[in-house]
């Protein structure tokens, strides 16, 4: 299994198939869906077709959502990663926006901001763009804190299918 970032007590790798069951524990809690989909996975199937989509993310795009896992206790801890938008969201099209989600026992750790940090270095250094953009309910303090810190700014609120979300971008300095 191929590591793509190592941090101080994290590494990012792919999401495989023998996940699934830490991938239904983090994709099943309500309190972690609550503001994102609001609509926590039921089903270790339909678990199984997220992971494919996921790897075909890496196939396609050469980034993609990654597994978060704790170095010292060997723990997969949650998923951070780069999706690329090739369809139109808030009048932008074929973007790369940072998402995370870890399970609720680790939050509270640094490890988001730490994953996230790591991400957006990856990132700039390895991909020839210019921008990174992140999208979350006004309503997600930890989420909008994650990213102020690792140097994201606001930039306009936009209607997402009835609910009011925020668009944030990070530019390279590298
Ligand atoms: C968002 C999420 C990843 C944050 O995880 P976390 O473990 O709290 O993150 P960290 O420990 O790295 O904390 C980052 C910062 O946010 C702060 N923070 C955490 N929860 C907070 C909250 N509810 N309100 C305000 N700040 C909060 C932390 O104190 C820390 O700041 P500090 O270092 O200045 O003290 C986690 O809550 C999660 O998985 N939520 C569900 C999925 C989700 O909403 N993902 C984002 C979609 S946009």
């Amino acid at each position: 299994m191929k590591n793509i970032i190592e941090t101080e007590r994290l590494i990012l790798r792919e999401i495989e198939f023998t996940d699934e069951n830490d991938m239904f524990e983090l994709e099943s809690d309500p309190e972690v869906h609550l503001y994102i989909e609001n609509n926590p996975v039921k089903s270790i199937e339909k678990i199984r077709e997220i992971i494919g989509m996921l790897r075909n993310q890496y196939k396609e795009n050469g980034v993609g959502r990654w597994a978060v896992i704790n170095k010292q206790t060997g723990e997969f801890l949650g998923c951070c990663g780069l999706k690329y938008f090739k369809e139109s969201l808030n009048n932008h099209q074929h973007f790369y926006e940072l998402g995370y989600r870890f399970k609720k026992k680790h939050w509270g750790q640094g490890f988001a901001h730490e994953a996230t940090q790591a991400c957006v270095e990856y990132v700039f250094k390895n991909l020839n763009i210019e921008a990174i953009y992140a999208i979350t309910d006004p309503k997600n303090l930890a989420s909008i804190n994650i990213l102020k810190k690792i140097g994201f700014n606001y930039i306009e609120t936009f209607d997402y299918e009835g609910d009011l979300i925020e668009w944030f971008e990070l530019k390279t300095n590298f």
